[in-house]
C-alpha cells in the first residue's frame, strides 16, 4: 500500500471548555475524494484546519507526505501542496479586487506579475467567472465570494484539496457546475459537506466524525445518508427522496446524528 499523502494518528484537540476530538485516526489516500460528514460542532472544520497545521493537536501526530509536522516551519511546505477552502469566504478573500485575491498565490509561489495574472484568469474562467477580474471582492454574494474562494486555492494548483462544505450557498445550477468541475479534477480530496448531492456523485469514501471520532459510512454511490440535505429542488434522482434507514448505514451507531428538524423533512420527503 502507498504511504498516504496526509495522517492523522490518534489525534486529540480540544478547546479549553471542550474535547472535539479524541484518539481520532484518519488517512488520505492517492486519488481519493474523501467525504467528510457530521453534525453541526462536531469538529470537521476543526479537523481540516489540524491537517493544515492552523491548529496543533493536544495528543497525536499529523503526518503530511510521510512527515510527522509539527512546528510552523515544518507546515510552510504542507501549505503550499495541500489547498484549503476556507468554510467563510472572508477568511479567504482579503484583497480590494477578485483578481488580485485569486492571483495572490501564484505570486507567492513566485511566479511574475503577468504569469500570476494569467494563471488567475484562467482559473475564473474555468470556475465560469469570466468578468470577475476588476469586481470589488468585499461586495461580492455569498454564493459568488464561494467561487472566488475555490478560485484562489485552485489557481495555486495544489496536489491536495480541502474543501469545507464547497457548494454552501450556491443555487442549485451553479452547484451541478460546480460538482462537474470538481468531478473533472485529478487532485486527491477530502470534503466537508452537508450537500448529499455532492457526496453522490464525486465521494470514492464517507467518513462520518461524531463524538470525536470517524465512523466509515457505506457506498456513497448507493445510498443516501441520514442526517445529510439534499440541496436545491427538484433533483433528478427520486430515490434520495425517500426515508432512510438505519439499515443503510454499514456503522448503526451512527444514526440519529445530525438528524435535526430539516433532515427529518428531507427524509419524509418535505
Ligand atoms: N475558537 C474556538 N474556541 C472555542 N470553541 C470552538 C472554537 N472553534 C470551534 N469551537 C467549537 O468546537 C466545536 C467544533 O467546531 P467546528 O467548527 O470544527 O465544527 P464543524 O463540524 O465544522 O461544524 P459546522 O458543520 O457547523 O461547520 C464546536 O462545538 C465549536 O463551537
Ligand atoms: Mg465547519
Amino acid at each position: 500500500m502507498t504511504e498516504p499523502l496526509l495522517e492523522l494518528r490518534r489525534v486529540a484537540f480540544g478547546y479549553p471548555e471542550r474535547l472535539v476530538l479524541r484518539d481520532l485516526d484518519l488517512r488520505l489516500e492517492v486519488g481519493e475524494r474523501l467525504a467528510l460528514i457530521g453534525a453541526n460542532g462536531s469538529g470537521k472544520t476543526t479537523l481540516l484546519h489540524l491537517l493544515v497545521g492552523l491548529k496543533r493537536p493536544t495528543a497525536g501526530a499529523v503526518v503530511a507526505f510521510g512527515d510527522v509536522r509539527e512546528t510552523e516551519a515544518a507546515f510552510l511546505p504542507v501549505r503550499r501542496r495541500v489547498g484549503l477552502l476556507f468554510q467563510d469566504a472572508d477568511d479567504q478573500l482579503f484583497c480590494p479586487t477578485v483578481i488580485e485575491d485569486v492571483a495572490f498565490g501564484p505570486l507567492n509561489l513566485g511566479l511574475s506579475p503577468a504569469q500570476a495574472r494569467a494563471v488567475a484568469e484562467e482559473t475564473l474562467a474555468m470556475l465560469g467567472l469570466d468578468g470577475y477580474a476588476g469586481r470589488i471582492t468585499h461586495r461580492l454574494s455569498g454564493g459568488e465570494k464561494r467561487l472566488v474562494s475555490l478560485a484562489t486555492v485552485l489557481a495555486m494548483h495544489p496536489e491536495v484539496l480541502l474543501l469545507d462544505e464547497p457548494t454552501s450557498g450556491l443555487d442549485e445550477a451553479t452547484e451541478q457546475r460546480l460538482i462537474d468541475h470538481l468531478a473533472d479534477l485529478p487532485q486527491t480530496m477530502l470534503f466537508v459537506t452537508h450537500d448529499q448531492d455532492l457526496v453522490t456523485r464525486l465521494a470514492t469514501r464517507i467518513l462520518r466524525l461524531k463524538e470525536g471520532r470517524l465512523h466509515e459510512i457505506a457506498n456513497p454511490s448507493r445510498m443516501p445518508i441520514k442526517g445529510l440535505h439534499l440541496v436545491g429542488r427538484g433533483h433528478p434522482c427520486p430515490e434520495l427522496r425517500r426515508p432512510v434507514t438505519t439499515a443503510q448505514i454499514r456503522d448503526e451507531r451512527d444514526t440519529g446524528e445530525g438528524a435535526g428538524p430539516r433532515a427529518a423533512s428531507v427524509a419524509s420527503g418535505g
